[in-house]
This record gives structure tokens, sequence and C-alpha cells, in this order.
């Protein structure tokens, strides 16, 4: 079975999406953490902006397990590189470019192949895998989102600022949704959930409960 969650920045995906990872104990795949090693290569090797294709040709290397993805470079695990909302701002720079999109999309493809998987992103369900067993759309107020990341941050021993993230969230939502071409919206068949007053235990049990209904 695959299963997509995706949802905007700080909506509780990547926490849901480990937590039904461990349950089923099947892979996880955080896509998101793919597009920021990207922009992590991109900025240490000093790609230009016409170059970013490039990226694909050089040794990244992703590992999968229950409730972890890992990405190596030059066989460095970069994955505790990649948190900061500099990282983040350019993986959402290079996502508006529809040629890298594809790219990164068919990387993704061929690394799961018919493999069972909680998949974790932005388009995992509308573009990745539209064929998913089943879709989950994760949302929350913008407010509550730069509460949970400002949180997060804190507790990875950033010094943030909750105003900041807050206008950064903004800015990225807005980024995201109005690309031209692969604009974020949740697929029709999704299912959305609005986590903004669930408890996390709460979403996790809907989410196992459509499983069952699916399976
Ligand atoms: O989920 P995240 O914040 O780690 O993702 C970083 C950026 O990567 C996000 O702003 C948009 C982009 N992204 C995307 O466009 N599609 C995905 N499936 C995952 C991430």
């Amino acid at each position: 079975m695959k299963i997509t969650i995706d949802g905007p920045a700080g909506s509780g995906k990547s926490t849901v999406a480990k937590e039904i990872s461990r349950r089923l104990g099947i892979p996880y795949l955080n896509t998101g953490l793919v597009y920021r090693a990207t922009a992590y290569v991109c900025m240490i090797e000093g790609l230009e902006e016409g170059e970013v294709l490039k990226v694909f040709d050089s040794p990244i290397r992703v590992e999968l397990g229950i409730a972890r993805t890992e990405v190596f470079y030059k066989q460095e695990n970069i994955s505790d590189k990649l948190g900061s909302e500099d990282v983040g701002k350019i993986a959402s720079q290079i996502a508006t470019f529809p040629a890298f999109r594809e790219r990164i999309n068919q990387f993704f493809r061929s690394l799961m192949g018919e493999k069972q998987a909680v998949i974790e992103g932005r388009d995992a369900g509308t573009h990745i895998f539209p064929n998913a067993d089943l879709k989950i759309f994760l949302t929350a107020s913008p407010e509550e989102r730069a509460r949970r990341r400002y949180e997060q941050l804190k507790s990875e021993g950033f010094q943030v600022d909750y105003q900041e993230i807050l206008r950064a969230i903004i800015e990225r939502d807005q980024r995201d949704a109005s690309r031209p071409l692969y604009p974020f919206k949740p697929a029709e068949d999704a299912v959305i959930i609005d986590t903004t007053d669930m408890k996390l235990e709460e979403v996790i049990e809907k989410v196992l409960n459509l499983i069952k209904e699916r399976g």
C-alpha cells in the first residue's frame, strides 16, 4: 500500500507520516528532505539558476527505513544539515522550476518502484504517486503552523523569532500555491484533515481508520 501525506509546512505531516510508518512497519519517504538536499548541494556547489538539473548528476543517495529518510552526499550523511529556513527557502525556489519537478519526481518513482511506503510531501498524491491507495492532505492555520515550527526549530537548537517564521510561512505558502505549473493543492481524491484544534493522537487514529477502510 502507498499512502501519501501532503500538506504545508507545520501542518504536522512529518510527525503523522513517521508515526503511520511505525505503526504499519513500512518505509517513510520525506520528499521535502530530498528537495532540501538538492537545494543544499546547489548551494555548496554554487550551481546557478540555469544549472540546477546538474544536481541529479551528483552523488546524492537516499536511504529509507521505518520513520526514517536519510540523504547522503559524497558518502556523508547530510540529513541533519537541511533543517534551516535558508535551505527551505532555496528548496521552495528550486521547486518553482517545472523541469526540476519533473526530474525529481522521476527520481522518487524509481526510488520507490512498487514498494509499500508512507510518502510525505506537497504533491505526493497529485503528481508523484497519483495512483496512491490513500491520499491524506493535512492543513492548519498559518498561526498554528508557525507556532509548531517555532517549537520544533527551537528544540533543534536554532535561534528563532515567531513573527519571522509566520512571515516566512505565509510567503512560502504563497510561492508554493501560485506556481503556474504544479500549484500546491490537495488531490481531488484526497481526504483533507484540518489539524488546528486536533491532538496528534486524534489525527493518527483518523488516518489509521481510513487505512483500515481502504485495506
Ligand atoms: O516539506 P519541506 O518544508 O521540508 O519542503 C521544503 C520545500 O520543498 C517546500 O517549500 C516546497 C518544496 N517541496 C515541493 O515543492 N514538493 C515536495 N513534494 C516537497 C517539497
